[in-house]
């Protein structure tokens, strides 16, 4: 038995719960490689990024040049290992694809890099997961295409000298702040990747329809956009259960009004809430009265970790303004009274507690 496949199949399965998730899952990886947007037009969204990126690798190609290293930063699924597919087709140059934690030894790296062509793109997904005599390595690779080769141990060990061809480092990561700042400063190009806008993840929807061969209106495309987020992944994956609920239950068409029915079967609601976030939701409303509540005592009314309310449902709760988490505990916001559809108790309308007390009529 193969036990990296176990903990893939584990680490999968307790992703592919929450179809909100915004991590690959289940069969994502499957159908992500047919979704992929395939050069730098094809992407949608991320204007800057796209803009800066084109003028680097336009600039390089015309040099004839290998293009500046380039590190990418931003939240699951929001296109970090498609642009670096997306880099290599631009250069037509080929791509090796390898992860941080697959390099436990520098000697595993040393491999990698030797075993580079001109030109080469390599991508390292996780960047921030390397270990630290990897990374050590990596500095000098990145900055003078050589690395030192140690042969032996002991004192009759030998530092062998062996040059690198020219290759284009792409570094993902969804964690920039752990990077070590002498690795980030290597790279010549840093783009942070934002969440999408509703109308982008329109664009995705319609484009990814399309590639499926899903017919969908705009208004049904509009209606899993906002259920999606800002983030391509999910609103692909949000697609796919809309179209199976439209071929079981309707005659296959996406329309508003299916995609809507489909989701919430999902229980995913129209801001992309799951039934998780809104568990959490409903205990600080319901029973706290809106908070603040210490951190263990809600995770103990949802039935749940503490680590799973805080890493799982909240950072999205607290993006989406519905939650806000203080020194006294967790506040829900005014937004979150309205999405629940309830009133805030009398005189605490504001959210911020204590005022609305003190000068609420
Ligand atoms: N700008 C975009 N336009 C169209 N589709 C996109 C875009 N960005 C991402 N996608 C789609 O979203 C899915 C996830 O993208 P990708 O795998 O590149 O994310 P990632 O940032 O590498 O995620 P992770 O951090 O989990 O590795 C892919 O199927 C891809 O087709
Ligand atoms: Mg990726």
């Amino acid at each position: 038995m193969n036990w990296d496949d176990t903990t893939d199949e584990t680490s999968a399965a307790e992703a592919g719960e929450r179809l909100v998730g915004a991590s690959a899952a289940g069969d994502d990886q499957a159908v992500e490689a047919a979704l992929r947007p395939k050069d730098l037009h094809e992407f949608i969204g991320q204007e800057k990024v796209r803009e800066q990126l084109d003028l680097m690798l336009r600039a390089a190609r015309a040099r004839g040049a290998t293009a500046d290293h380039v590190l990418l930063s931003g939240a699951p699924g929001l296109g970090k290992t498609t642009l670096s597919m997306i880099i290599a087709a631009e250069m037509e140059a080929p791509i090796r694809i390898t992860s941080g934690p697959a390099i436990q030894h520098a000697g595993d790296l040393a491999a990698i890099l030797s075993s580079l062509q001109e030109g080469e793109v390599l991508f390292l997904d996780e960047i921030h997961r390397m270990s630290r005599p990897a990374e050590e390595m990596l500095y000098m690779a990145m900055e003078d295409f050589r690395v030192d080769v140690i042969v032996g141990k002991g004192p009759g060990a030998t530092a062998i000298p062996l040059e690198l061809p020219p290759f284009t480092l792409v570094g993902a990561t969804t964690r920039a702040g752990l990077l070590p700042p002498p690795l980030r400063d290597r790279f010549g190009f840093t783009a942070h990747m934002e969440f999408y806008e509703p109308a982008e993840l329109q664009l995705v929807i319609d484009r990814s329809a399309h590639l499926l061969d899903v017919t969908i209106g705009a208004d049904g495309s509009a209606e899993i956009a906002g259920r999606s987020r800002g983030t391509p992944r999910i609103a692909n994956r949000l697609l796919r259960r809309v179209r199976d609920y439209a071929q079981v239950k309707a005659d296959g068409v996406v329309t508003r009004e299916i995609a809507a029915a489909a989701l919430g079967v999902y229980e995913v609601d129209e801001r992309g809430l799951d039934r998780l976030d809104r568990a959490v939701l409903e205990a600080l409303l319901k029973l706290f009265g809106g908070g603040p509540v210490g951190l263990s005592t809600l995770s103990v009314a949802v039935g749940e970790e503490r680590e799973t309310v805080e890493e799982v449902a909240e950072p999205f709760l607290v993006r989406e303004g519905l939650l806000a988490r203080t020194p006294r505990g967790r506040v829900a916001t005014p937004a979150a009274w309205a999405h629940l559809g309830l009133a805030p108790p009398q005189g605490r309308g504001s959210g911020t507690s204590g005022q609305g007390d003190l000068f609420g009529a």
